[in-house]
């Protein structure tokens, strides 16, 4: 088991896509750190893990807030003395709001949580990784990190800010070895609601493109390019985007 002895942080891992990592990797031996918002799911997802014999531990926090961001990160070397990899997994999305009609609420809500996040997260992991020789940073970004007909215009910037992130941190560390690299799902049947009313612009305009997915992912498959990427298999990615998309955004 590649992960015997690592720790593994995930964000937004009380349900979808992260629930699903954090089960991938407790699969393959790993400790995990996992943070939600969502505080009672996230110790659901904590509790089941645990009846499997997994080392876990959860924190109930606001990744948008820089303060339970770090709290999160300082919990991986508080609990088990080291930090191998952080998947930046939570997120919000954005009503299709396009930008004449962006309100401040929902663009501020986004950048936070989708980039702000990944920002702390990173920042305070990286020290951390160098102490111990190295680490993995996964971002799960979106196709729309890819192109601009995939979401709202707050989505879609933070997602394509999201990929800029991963590439400077892969630029920037990957000497010493820490390597960073973004998944760019496409449709992903986790659960994930759009936070509201859709935009009838927005819904107008990427209605269409929504006809081209050719099909919807599961969680599992997400979570396994995950596992894949931090594993050394993948030792030499840093800085990809890995479209994990049923090959949406090879389409255009
Ligand atoms: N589902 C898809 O089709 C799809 C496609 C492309 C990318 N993604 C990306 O995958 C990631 C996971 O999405 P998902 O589909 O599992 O969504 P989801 O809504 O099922 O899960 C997101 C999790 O993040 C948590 N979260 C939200 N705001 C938070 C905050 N401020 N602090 C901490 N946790 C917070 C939620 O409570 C939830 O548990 C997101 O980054 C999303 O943008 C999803």
């Amino acid at each position: 088991m590649e992960f015997t002895d690592k720790v593994v942080l995930v964000t937004g891992a009380a349900t979808g896509i992260g629930k699903g990592i954090a089960e991938a990797f407790a699969a393959e031996g790993a400790s995990l750190v996992l943070g939600d918002i969502a505080g009672e799911k996230l110790m659901t997802t904590v509790n089941e893990l645990k009846a499997k014999g997994v080392k876990v531990v959860g924190l109930k926090g606001d990744i948008s807030n820089v303060n339970d961001a770090n709290a999160l990160i300082d919990l991986a070397s508080k609990t088990f003395g080291r930090l191998d990899v952080v998947v930046n997994n939570a997120g919000v999305v954005d009503r299709f709001l396009p930008v004449g009609e962006m309100t401040d609420e929902v663009w501020n809500l986004t950048i936070g949580v989708n980039l702000n996040g990944p920002m702390y997260t990173s920042r305070r992991a990286i020290p951390e990784m160098l102490q111990h020789g190295g680490g993995v940073i996964i971002n799960i970004a979106s196709v729309a990190g890819l192109g601009g007909a995939f979401a709202g215009a707050a989505y879609t910037a933070t997602k394509h800010g999201l990929i800029g992130l991963t590439k400077n941190t892969a630029w920037m560390y990957g000497a010493q070895g820490i390597r960073c690299v973004a998944i760019a799902p496409g449709g992903v049947n986790s659960g994930i609601t759009l936070g509201g009313e859709p935009s009838a612009l927005g819904n107008s305009r990427l209605g269409p493109q929504f006809g081209t997915l050719p099909r919807v992912a599961e969680v599992k498959e997400i979570a396994n390019v995950a596992v894949f990427l931090a594993s050394g298999k993948a030792s030499a990615i840093n800085g990809a985007v890995i479209a994990a998309d049923a090959g949406w955004s090879a389409g255009g």
